[in-house]
């Protein structure tokens, strides 16, 4: 093993003006809206870490089993000397893959990528810990923007990992400029292993987003403690209601944030001042379940060729395989 190496390519001033922009365009926008990302503070990147074990989350247990399950089948597919994961979080899952690949005797190296610092560091740490055999690469970065300074493998493919159902929190247009560029990343012949939510019954989409205990609700309101922090804003966060709905036209869960009572709040550090009505929603995620045809089609429109589709016996979760097109 080589000593860890920190990459950071979103610094505190960069996320800084990233969140000064989004809420000056989000927060005077009919309606308004946040970039998901904001939740992922220290606390909201915990309290995803509860939402995991919720009974009402099935996302996670799901793909953490569709992974267990064909894990063999994605080691053997290519000599992977570099395993590189989006938006990977704690990478708990993640292990079954660390587990398999090492197994092969292939992989040297592991990148997680994540917006957080708190999170890239901690995930660092902990699998470079437990896989002696690694160098663990992370990086500080957005995967909206920071794609092409992913680590090349000087002898070996990678495999870009992209799990979890993170893909539907990308708007329409997000997700196809996402794929594109992570086409235009990777060599030929490299491979992503992309987790996606499925479209199924709303009974058990909208219970994972709102869940009996208030996780979720917890998570939610977190982005306004991030405002709150960051930009100096006066938001009363207990006076926002949780909203999870399911959105038959666009196939998303929509995540709000509903104002009790008509409320005015200032953010100093944007020189804004914000009316909410009473009742107003903003919105603060989309979390986009898909179809198999319509996903594969946006997978293959960008170039990503020989897709192999694993899905849970419930039909909730997939996990695709594919290459870099030739
Ligand atoms: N992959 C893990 C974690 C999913 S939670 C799993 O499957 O359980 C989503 C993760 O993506 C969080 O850790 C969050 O900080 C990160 N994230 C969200 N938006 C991001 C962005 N634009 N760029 C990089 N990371 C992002
Ligand atoms: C990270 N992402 C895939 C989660 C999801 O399911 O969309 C975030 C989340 N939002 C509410 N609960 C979990």
């Amino acid at each position: 093993m080589t000593a860890p190496v920190l990459e950071i390519h979103l610094s505190a001033s960069a996320a800084a003006d990233a969140l000064h922009h989004d809420a000056r365009v989000g927060l005077v926008a009919d309606p308004k809206w946040l970039p998901p990302k904001w939740f992922y503070d220290a606390r909201g990147s915990e309290l995803f870490e509860q939402i995991t074990t919720l009974p009402e989350y099935y996302p996670t247990r799901t793909e953490r089993e569709l992974l267990r399950r064909t894990v063999r089948t994605i080691a053997a597919r290519a000599a992977v000397g570099t395993l590189v994961e989006l938006g990977s979080g704690s990478a708990e899952k993640t292990r079954v893959l660390l587990d398999a690949l090492t197994a092969t005797g292939s992989l040297r190296r592991f990148v997680p990528l994540d917006v957080s610092e708190s999170v890239v560091r901690a995930t660092m740490a902990a699998v470079a810990r437990e896989y002696l055999e690694l160098t663990v690469h992370g990086v500080v970065g957005d995967f909206t923007q920071h794609l092409e300074v992913l680590p090349a493998d000087q002898d070996g493919r990678r495999l870009v990992a992209f799990l979890g159902g993170t893909i539907g929190n990308l708007l329409p247009e997000e997700r196809a400029g996402f794929f594109t560029a992570l086409r235009a990343a990777l060599e030929p012949g490299e491979l992503l292993l992309l987790g996606a939510g499925l479209v199924t019954d709303p009974a058990v989409m909208v219970p994972a987003y709102d869940d009996a205990t208030g996780v979720t609700a917890e998570f939610n309101r977190n982005v306004l403690r991030v405002l709150n922090r960051e930009l100096g804003a006066d938001f009363e966060v207990d006076a926002f209601d949780h909203v999870a709905v399911w959105d038959a036209t666009h196939e998303w869960i929509e995540m709000r944030l509903r104002a009790r009572r008509a409320m005015t709040v200032r953010l100093p550090a944007v020189g804004m001042t914000v009316h909410y009505a009473e009742g107003e929603e903003m919105r603060t995620e989309v979390s986009g379940k898909f179809r198999r045809e319509g996903l594969g089609t946006e997978l293959t429109t960008a170039g990503f060729t020989d897709q192999v589709w694993w899905t849970d016996p419930d039909d909730r979760f997939a996990l695709v395989l594919a290459a870099a097109a030739w």
